[in-house]
């Protein structure tokens, strides 16, 4: 699974140093090529010769111990990397990553390398709870580093909770599951297009401090806009109110309702060639916002709704040369449903999910959807994770936007 693929292995010094061996060694059986780079504490730990008799190659810990005159070591580790993979990653070295410091052999790789970074955090429980290291580990998530979220248990300080670093299996797994994933995506299939993702939920104000919204959190759509990046496309992700950050590196403008989403995808429609409107958008809202707080009078109160703007159908009607695909969140008749939305909002390709479903729709990080054209069923898609999903769902709709398919 791993044969091939070169991971610089970053050790740093907390006691979890101890399994970086057994990792390193799972990491070797499965055919990488595994370099490791030790920061100084880490060698308080676990010794250099461990990891270099299980990873078969030399371990650096110092800068400036050059050990080939015709290269720049840690240039050289930085530019070889399919992955670099930090575990256990103490709080230092997690705020030194997110504040680009470069005092170490590690840290000077981590600043030097273009390939992905994963970080298997490994702390005391309040160490990992502390409001600066979980702002840092909220930047590195922000520039695209994948965590590899530390388990709850007895820790080594005495302590019971969040901090364990995740065990080396687990952590091989997420590495084999990224390089997998990885390979599924057709890099070029979206070159050249422009593709509109929508996301989130919308806001629709009744007043300044009192809104109607839903429970989409924007997985499914940041999942979308990550995939049609991978595959070459130019990306603009417009989001309503979500969980979590967009993802890092993609045009996104935030909106709240919508009205502001129609607006704001409008700026982009006339010279787009994909749109998907994985959002959750309000059908109605507050025929009035009042601007100040409304008053609690009487046992009752009536809210007037009226229709927003439906964007999707809109844009169905003006369609010249662009693909659109709604979703379709349903909790019965899922088909029948779907497929009404398809045809009444003239998409060519619709994403119905049972949103009740356990693994599927608002929130959850997998979903099980069925993909609807004109003709009927295309796919079934059996649970999946939401980026597979974002990744099928792309594969499908480029091929029929290139011609591939009808
Ligand atoms: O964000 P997550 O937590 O990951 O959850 C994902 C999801 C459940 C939100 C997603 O998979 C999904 O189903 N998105 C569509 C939600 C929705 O609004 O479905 P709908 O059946 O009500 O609307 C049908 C389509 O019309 C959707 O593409 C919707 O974006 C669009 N629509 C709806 C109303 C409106 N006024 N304007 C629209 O464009």
């Amino acid at each position: 699974m791993l044969s091939g693929k070169t991971i610089v292995l970053g050790v740093t010094g907390g006691i979890a140093a101890y399994k970086a061996a057994s990792l390193c060694s799972k990491l070797t059986q499965k055919g990488a090529d595994v370099h490791v780079i030790m920061t100084s504490s880490a060698k308080q730990f676990i010794t250099e010769l461990t990891l270099q008799s299980l990873s078969k190659n030399a371990v650096f810990s110092d800068t400036f111990d050059e050990r080939d005159p015709s290269v720049v070591s840690h240039i050289r580790l930085a530019d070889a990397a399919d992955l670099v993979l930090i575990a256990p990653a103490t709080a230092n070295m997690i705020g030194k990553m997110a504040h680009g410091l470069a005092d170490d052999m590690l840290s000077t790789t981590l600043l030097a390398t273009m390939a992905p970074v994963m970080v298997a955090p490994a702390m005391n429980v309040h160490m990992y709870g502390h409001p600066a290291v979980q702002e840092n580990m909220r930047i590195l998530e922000q520039r695209g580093v994948m965590m590899i979220e530390p388990g709850e248990g007895l820790l080594a300080c005495g302590y019971v909770g969040k901090g364990r670093m995740e065990e080396p299996e687990s952590i091989v797994a997420v590495v084999e599951r990224y390089f997998a994933d990885k390979e599924q995506v057709k890099p070029g299939l979206l070159q050249g297009k422009k593709v509109v993702v929508t996301s989130g939920g919308t806001i629709e104000r009744i007043d300044p401090v009192r809104y109607i919204t839903n429970d989409s959190s924007g997985k499914m759509g940041f999942a979308i806009a990550k995939a049609a990046r991978e595959m070459g496309a130019a990306v603009y992700l417009i989001h309503g109110h979500t969980d979590t950050a967009p993802p890092a590196g993609i045009d996104a403008e935030a909106v709240q309702s919508a009205d502001d989403m129609y607006q704001a995808v409008l700026k982009h429609w006339q010279d787009c060639d994909l749109v998907i409107k994985a959002a959750a958008v309000a059908d109605y809202r507050p025929a009035e916002t009042s601007s100040s707080k409304i008053k609690k009078k009487g046992d009752m109160m009536t809210l007037d709704l009226v229709k927003t703007v439906d964007i999707l159908e809109q844009l169905g009607k003006n369609k010249t040369n662009q693909f659109l695909i709604g979703f379709a969140a349903e909790t019965h008749d899922v088909e029948v449903y779907a497929k009404d939305k398809l045809v009444r909002k003239n998409c060519d390709l619709i994403v119905a999910n049972d949103v009740t479903a356990e693994g599927a729709g608002f929130r959850s990080d997998t979903n099980i959807v069925q993909v609807y054209d004109a003709k009927g069923l295309v796919e079934q898609m059996p649970v999946m994770s939401k980026d597979e999903v974002a990744r099928r769902l792309l594969t499908i709709a480029a091929e029929r936007m290139n011609g591939a398919v009808n």
